[in-house]
């Protein structure tokens, strides 16, 4: 992947829309910090094909290379039909299915075992969506995120101030994960304090060009953002910079990342290997 800490990577693919309704100055803010235009129709002339808008109450991703069939902004694409069915797809806080709806939720399954017994603190190198960072969140390790596409970094900013106004999270008196913007390869070597644990998911060649089973949210990363083909060197700075493990999510398919695990953790369609520090 072309390195993304910049955004002008985003020019003549992502623009931000503003529908005429409420205040325009956020989504003007918003289109001068990603340096991208500022559309206020979806025309199916028009040449980005992602878009960027507040809709209910969150920051939402459309993307509308499927839309030019209906009115743009109000289709609805197969596959995560809850976060599609209004249009657009926004960082998700609410728990996976079959995720305790407690906190901390218990420290059980593929991921817990592969974050290991002792750690505390972890490290998400990888944020994308979130969605792993926010099982972590739940389960009650000290998190902080990392995230080099400022596009997701902007959407995963809007997801953790909604989290910080969920009522459990307020009477519980908890703060949202800590977010870093930036190349976890650079930003790893600059941590406050070594975490137990660093986590990376980075995006791994898809087996076959459109896998039915990838979620919409992850195949529009990968046409957003495209493959991490730097991941070797993620690696290499995440075992650096790790206290006692860095953790590696891949594609059953796909070769462990860092040579011969320590351990591995089989989820599903998914393994977890962990690196052990000597
Ligand atoms: C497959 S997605 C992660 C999905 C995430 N685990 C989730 O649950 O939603 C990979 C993400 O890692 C980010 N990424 C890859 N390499 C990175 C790096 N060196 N520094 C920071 N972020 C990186 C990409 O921009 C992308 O958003």
């Amino acid at each position: 992947m072309a390195e993304q800490t910049s955004s002008q990577q985003y020019v003549g693919k992502l623009a931000v829309f503003y529908s005429g309704q409420g205040d325009s100055l956020p989504f003007q803010q918003l289109a001068e910090r990603l340096a991208v235009p500022l559309h206020q129709s979806l025309s199916s002339d028009s040449a980005e094909e992602f878009f960027l808008t507040w809709r209910d109450g969150c920051l939402k991703l459309l993307d509308c290379r499927a839309c030019s069939r209906q009115a743009r902004g109000i289709h609805t694409i197969h596959g995560d039909k809850e976060l599609l069915k209004k249009g657009g797809l926004a960082v998700d806080i609410e728990p996976r299915n079959g995720e305790q709806r407690s906190w901390p939720a218990p420290k059980d399954g593929a991921l817990a075992q592969a974050l290991g017994r002792k750690t505390r603190t972890v490290v998400d190198a990888t944020t994308g969506w979130g969605q792993d960072s926010l099982h972590i969140f739940r389960m009650g390790y000290e998190l902080i995120c990392i995230e080099r596409s400022p596009v997701m970094a902007e959407l995963l900013a809007d997801g953790f101030n909604r989290l910080a106004q969920l009522d459990w999270m307020q009477r519980l008196n908890l703060e949202s994960p800590r977010l870093l913007q930036g190349n976890a390869i650079e930003l790893l070597a600059d941590l406050e304090s070594r975490p137990d644990c660093i986590y990376l998911d980075p995006m791994f060649p898809p087996k076959r060009k459109k896998s039915a089973l990838a979620k919409k949210s992850m195949m529009v990363l990968r046409d957003l953002l495209g493959d991490d083909q730097d991941k070797e060197q993620l690696f290499e700075a995440a075992l650096q910079a790790a206290g006692k493990r860095v953790v590696v999510k891949s594609p059953d398919y796909a070769e462990p990342l860092g040579g011969k695990p320590s351990q591995s953790f089989q989820g599903k369609l998914l393994r977890y290997d962990v690196y052990l520090k000597g």
